[in-house]
């Protein structure tokens, strides 16, 4: 049983394909990275999945159910979230309101799901009041995780969630990706920080050219001299 399965997707921005015939699967409770060279379809994937781009072929299975075609904001209530390489948050509003963004779809007590986005980021709770532009690049990254985390997502899509950051705050990202995991969420990254993420997963997808190109366990890809060689820069 998967919690996603993604079937021979087919997909693009306009007339042309980007994808063609991408499939990958997510067990409950995994971590999945997906790598490959800057254009090879990783971004475009991520849309495809939350429903942001037309799926022209192919089928996705979320958590029992055929997800295929449907909007982004059914997909949230599904259980699915998504943080984007880019625009993960609102800077002009506190971090308090973009966590409450995040959750715009729930109308009930949202103090609940505060405290556990707290709980794993101390640092938004002491910083709720200040506007999330002025904030470090380290505390913006939370701040767009955090807004994701908002709806208790079964599966969290991340993409580039270490990018643009210092050493030390990629190592933040990355503790707290697994501590998230490890309370029962799972997890699909995208990452130009490739062994890094291949590190912290169960599994990983190397794409090229909008095609599957390698696929094993994380330790496995990391050995492959193949994928070392014209992946991982090593
Ligand atoms: N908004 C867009 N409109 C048209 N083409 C796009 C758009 N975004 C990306 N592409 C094209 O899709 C291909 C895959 O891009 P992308 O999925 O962003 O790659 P990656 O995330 O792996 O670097 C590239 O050829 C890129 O030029
Ligand atoms: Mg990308």
């Amino acid at each position: 049983m998967n919690i996603l399965k993604v079937s021979d997707i087919i997909s693009g921005y306009t007339d042309l394909d980007i994808l063609h015939g991408i499939s990958i699967h997510i067990k409950p409770g995994e971590i999945i990275s997906i790598i490959g060279p800057n254009g090879s379809g990783k971004s475009t994937l991520m849309k495809t999945i939350f429903g942001l781009l037309r799926i022209r072929s192919g089928e996705i299975i979320f958590n029992g159910d055929n997800i295929t075609g449907i909007q982004p904001e059914a997909i949230v209530r599904k259980g699915m979230g998504y943080v984007p390489q880019e625009k993960e948050f609102f800077p002009s509003l506190t971090a308090l309101e973009n966590l409450e963004m995040g959750a715009f779809i729930r109308n009930n007590d949202i103090s609940s799901s505060l405290e556990r986005v707290y709980d794993v980021f101390p640092a938004l709770k002491e910083k709720q009041r200040i506007k999330a532009g002025s904030m470090s690049g380290g505390e913006q990254r939370m701040v767009g995780i955090g807004r994701a985390l908002m709806l208790s997502p079964d599966l969290l899509l991340l993409d580039e969630p270490s990018a643009g950051l210092s050493p030390v705050m990629r190592d933040m990202v990355f503790g707290k990706l697994t501590e998230i995991n490890e309370s029962g969420t799972s997890i699909l990254i995208v990452e130009q920080n490739a062994k890094r993420s291949l590190k912290i997963s169960d599994r990983g997808y190397v794409l090229e050219m909008g095609r599957n190109r390698f696929e094993g366990p994380g330790e496995e890809l990391l050995e492959n001299e193949d994928v070392l060689r014209l992946y991982l820069g090593g």
